[in-house]
């Protein structure tokens, strides 16, 4: 018997599956997706059908299962799956099945709602890296980026077998992130979202950086880094290259996103300005210290009987968003820079813009229990034309696409 996707005003998912080994990990995503309210039609192929079977995702999806078009003919499923979903993700998407999306072709159930469907559609590849790495697949993932699919990029690590490398599916965490976002953003768009940051590689810094004043000992500040984690992952999900060099947050790389970890300012100052040279965009969200301790002891500091404690001396560490705006890698980057206020918030937020030579400037006031560490966060954009954007007290993804939004128009 068929069934009707879409029940009770859920938002619409079908979940394709193609034969690759990471096809269990699946198994978590629709999990993930069923638990946070939506309704989920599995399609997997047949191939797909070999590492799990239609057992597991009927019984975890609610759903009816098959894979090719001659089931329920009198629902014409071909057609009526990807005609009424809100979202298509396909995870995993092997080789084989991002060539027959990027040519059109249409042998099973799967391929058939892909070529029907008109909402949003996530692939997130999995294979061996020469697969991966091959002119035809890269051929196929970048004309279906240009067609407007999101192409998660593959994870590097533990392959099949004993071959590391590019090609692992994401963590099932991050693409489910992904899919949210992309749903969120479909909807407040009202079905015109298109994927506007494809083609666009940007850099953001995240966290806080640490000054080692001894082995043991740093100077740091409280920033968690989960603004520039959003952003990230706005990013990549409005189908950008992007570039997170990250500073002590300890999170796991989101899905899609090359990770740079460093740990002081000097570290971040290399890595961004390394980043840099050809991005289209540079958000410094990250809290970098102003200063660092003038020398660094090898051995740990130790307090003396009878000697008074020891004076820190601080030398300055360089203005990151300052040089890069100063000294922009290409006359057209567009850069933004956060600033954390207590006081005067707006006056020293123009302030600030001014002297740092961005072109956007995201403001909010912190203190004891703002926006540090929070799930949520309230500020107003400044723009170097004069403009200024209040973004409601809100999650961190949403102020994360006011800043997208902003930059957007600003790309050459
Ligand atoms: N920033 C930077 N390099 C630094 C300090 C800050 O690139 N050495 C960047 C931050 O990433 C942020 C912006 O500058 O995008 C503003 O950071 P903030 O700490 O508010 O500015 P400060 O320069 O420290 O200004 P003030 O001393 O007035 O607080």
């Amino acid at each position: 018997m068929g069934d009707a996707v879409g029940t009770g005003g859920r938002p619409r998912v079908v979940l394709g599956v193609s034969g690759g080994i990471a096809a269990y990990k699946a198994c978590e995503l629709l999990r993930r997706l069923t638990e946070s309210g939506h309704d989920v039609k599995v399609v997997p192929t047949a191939s797909a059908l070999n590492f799990v079977g239609a057992v597991t995702w009927s019984a975890l999806s609610g759903h009816n299962v098959s894979t090719e078009v001659w089931s329920d003919v009198h629902e014409v499923p071909h057609v009526r799956i990807g005609q009424h979903a809100d979202l298509v993700v396909v995870a995993p998407a092997t080789a084989d099945m991002l060539a027959k999306a990027a040519h059109g072709l249409a042998d099973d159930l799967l391929t058939n709602t892909l070529l029907t469907a008109r909402c949003p559609v996530v692939f997130a590849p999995a294979m061996h890296t020469e697969m991966w790495e091959h002119p035809a697949t890269q051929e196929n993932v970048a004309t279906l980026r240009r067609r407007g699919a999101v192409v998660i990029e593959p994870a590097v690590g533990r392959l099949t077998g004993v071959d590391t490398g590019k090609g692992r599916l994401p963590d099932p965490g991050e693409i489910f992130e992904i899919c949210r976002h992309v749903l969120r953003r479909h909807r407040l768009a009202r079905g015109v979202s298109a994927p506007d940051l494809a083609g666009r590689h940007v850099v953001i810094s995240a966290g806080g950086t640490r000054e080692p004043l001894d082995p043991v000992r740093y100077l740091g500040n409280r920033s968690s880094g989960k603004q520039g984690y959003a952003l990230a992952r706005t990013a990549a999900a409005r189908g950008a290259r992007v570039t997170l060099v990250e500073a002590n947050t300890g999170f796991a790389d989101p899905a899609g996103v090359d990770v740079v970890h460093v740990g002081t300012a000097v570290q971040l100052r290399e890595a961004v300005l390394k980043a840099a040279a050809d991005a289209d965009a540079v958000v410094m969200a990250a809290a970098v210290a102003d200063f660092r301790p003038a020398t660094y002891a090898e051995g740990k500091i130790k307090k003396k009987d009878g000697v008074e404690a020891p004076v820190v001396t601080l030398v300055r560490n360089p203005d990151i968003l300052a040089e890069i705006s100063a000294e922009r890698a290409r006359a057209d980057q567009v850069i933004v820079g956060f600033a954390a206020e207590t006081d005067d918030v707006l006056a020293n937020g123009r302030d600030k813009l001014r002297r740092k030579g961005c072109d956007l400037l995201v403001v909010n006031e912190v203190g004891e229990r703002k926006t540090f560490g929070a799930e949520e966060n309230e500020a107003v954009v400044l723009a170097a034309d004069g403009g200024e954007t209040p973004v409601p007290h809100g999650p961190k993804e949403a102020l994360a696409d006011t800043v997208w939004d902003l930059v957007v128009p600003r790309l050459a």
